[in-house]
């Protein structure tokens, strides 16, 4: 299992457009456990100031990012895809 980093804009659009959902979502996987009582995942949260993405045309909000990898109008089903995706 591989660490994942996901940090989340904390700025007030992305806070409007659901981000503090999308850490609440990633907290819950941080209670997963496997049959062994081992934790299923490894991740790091982190709040982050405004990305700046949501001045754009048509605001990019929630802005979330995964190792790196940015992800604009996230929804917390991309972001727990990739979570899972990375940890493998
Ligand atoms: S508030 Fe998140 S990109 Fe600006």
């Amino acid at each position: 299992m591989k660490k994942v980093i996901v940090e989340v804009c904390a700025g007030t659009r992305c806070t409007i457009s659901g981000s503090m959902d999308i850490v609440a979502n990633i907290e819950n996987l941080l209670s997963t456990y496997d049959e062994e009582g081992k934790p299923m995942y490894d991740i790091e949260v982190r709040n982050v100031p405004c990305q700046h993405d949501c001045e754009k045309d048509g605001s990019l909000a929630p802005v979330v990012i995964v190792n790196g990898e940015k992800i604009v109008c996230a929804s917390s089903d991309q972001v727990m895809n990739r979570i899972s995706e990375l940890r493998d």
